[in-house]
């Protein structure tokens, strides 16, 4: 794999966050300061058709500048590898605190739910939609503050006060709203919120409510029926459904706004704050997670169901303005500050210098968040460290594999990578990596393609099985920074 530190000085890629058709998203450290970013890799060798799209991305990200997305830092290009470097959302992907199946109690589904509004509505505000939106492309920060990720897909509909319609099939099927699979024009904001609904739907009962909004799937055809006592409705509250009732609607001009969506009672009611919430350090079996659906790994951003992205917006993406530099804050106290509850001995810290890695001309700007403090783990839910040796532990990975009927192989060493079709049929792609860990193994799970909650469902099935060989460790364990897979 090729390294950042080949031409940045001083920055190590420390893990692999995610990864997906376009490449990998990797967490790079700065050795000296411990200052943290996430750069996404793209290889334009092996995808040279993606170079128009990432053109795209950048060029509508560095016009964003709000607490529930994630920042843009800035952009390099190194002969056919493409760098995007943004704000590292420690607390991983918001479908990983998503249980199957179950969901996740109201009060956070609710706050989660309103930051996303709140970063969909600036979207809108600046005349850009995301068009992709699903649990996979949501991120939460140290603070559990979701961010909203991955602008491969978005696109600008409103350009000096003129709004275009849309007409490119793109998305993630079970998340896209009826008209974008019409083939005919449509408002770009219906469809987002059609989105959000959607994710409001895995957020409550754990499960997404179709395959696809069309007359050929029966769930879809029950919705409309009002056939409200089937899962996943049953499994809702009835002032959250009577929000879903108004969000998905199929008809786009009928469909709640933002405005009236923030006006609902379910959106204003006041969930007793201790009821049902994870405690937020409260001992887990996980390494390094915090409740049991904090963080375990990332997923996918342009997953196979992904729709086709258009291409049709360069002209007026390419010229529009340049918003003024955010002011750069002192955030050097926060660098020092620790925490009662920061155990590990890696910290990791936003960048305050992220043009270190940037030739000034491709830095588009600064950090401008409040700074974290120390403990910027990547929290994820999807590993666990395991008591038998390497050898025994990956046969012990083939033997689950064989008797789960997957397909599998060693991709490299330390590696499986796992290959099925979901009860969807969809491809589900997942990786193994066996990584040393100081003393210790660690197995870690990373979707590579397909659905956050199918991936999660499989996880939790190896995890049963392997129990006989995993073993508990406090949820603070503190993390090499050089881990590796073997
Ligand atoms: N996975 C993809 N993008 C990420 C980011 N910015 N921070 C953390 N994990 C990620």
């Amino acid at each position: 794999m090729t390294s950042v530190t080949a031409f940045v000085e001083g920055w190590d890629f420390v893990q692999t966050l995610g990864e997906g058709a376009y490449g990998e998203v990797k967490l790079a450290v700065n050795n000296e300061t411990q200052e943290a970013v996430a750069v996404k890799i793209i290889n334009l060798e092996r995808m040279p058709q993606a170079e128009e799209n990432v053109r795209k991305e950048v060029c509508v990200h560095k016009m964003l500048n709000h607490e529930s997305i994630i920042k843009f830092y800035g952009f390099r290009k190194d002969d056919s590898i493409q760098y995007i470097f943004l704000e590292y959302a420690s607390g991983g992907e918001l479908f990983d605190r998503i249980e199957p199946d179950v969901g996740m109690p109201e009060v956070d589904a609710s706050r989660y739910f309103k930051q996303l509004i709140s970063g969909v509505e600036y979207l809108h505000s600046r005349g850009v939609t995301h068009r992709d939106l699903k649990p996979e492309n949501l991120l939460l920060d140290d603070f559990d503050n979701l961010k909203i990720s991955d602008f491969g897909l978005s696109t600008v509909f409103r350009y000096q006060g003129r709004e275009r319609l849309l007409e490119k099939c793109c998305g993630t099927v079970p998340y896209v709203a009826p008209e974008v699979i019409s083939r005919k024009p449509y408002h770009a904001e219906p469809a987002d919120i059609w989105s959000c609904g959607i994710i409001l739907v895995a957020l409550l009962a754990g499960e997404l409510p179709w395959d696809e909004p069309t007359y050929g799937c029966q769930e879809y055809c029950n919705w409309k029926d009002c056939k409200i006592t089937l899962s996943p409705w049953n499994k809702i509250d009835t002032l959250a459904l009577s929000l879903l009732r108004k969000v998905l609607v199929e008809n786009a001009s009928k469909r709640r706004t933002i405005e009236q969506i923030k006006k609902h009672q379910w959106y204003n009611k006041n969930f007793n704050k201790n009821k049902g919430r994870y405690p937020s350090s409260s001992p887990t079996d996980s390494p390094c997670g915090t409740g049991p659906f904090k963080r375990m790994c990332s997923g996918a951003s342009m997953s196979p169901t992904s729709l086709e992205p258009d291409s049709d917006m360069s002209r007026i993406c390419s010229s529009q303005p340049e918003l003024p530099p955010v002011p750069l804050k002192s955030q050097s106290e926060n660098l020092t500050s620790g925490g009662e509850d920061l155990g590990p001995v890696i910290s990791f810290s936003q960048p305050l210098h992220p043009d270190h890695m940037l030739l000034s001309s491709q830095f588009q700007g600064t950090p401008g968040s409040s700074q974290t403090p120390m403990q910027k783990l990547v929290r994820r839910m999807t590993r666990f460290f395991v008591k038998t040796d390497k050898n025994d532990t990956l046969t012990e990975m083939d033997r689950i594999c064989e008797s789960l009927g997957y397909a599998y192989r060693r991709s490299s060493p330390g590696v499986t990578t796992v290959t099925l079709k979901d009860k969807r049929g969809m491809p589900l792609v997942f990786k193994a990596c066996l990584m040393e860990m100081g003393e210790n193994l660690l197995l870690d799970f990373r979707l590579s393609k397909g659905d956050g909650l199918e991936f999660k469902r499989q996880f939790m099935k190896v995890k049963n099985q392997m129990k006989k060989i995993s073993s508990k460790v406090p949820p603070l364990f503190p993390l090499v920074p050089s881990q590796q897979p073997l």
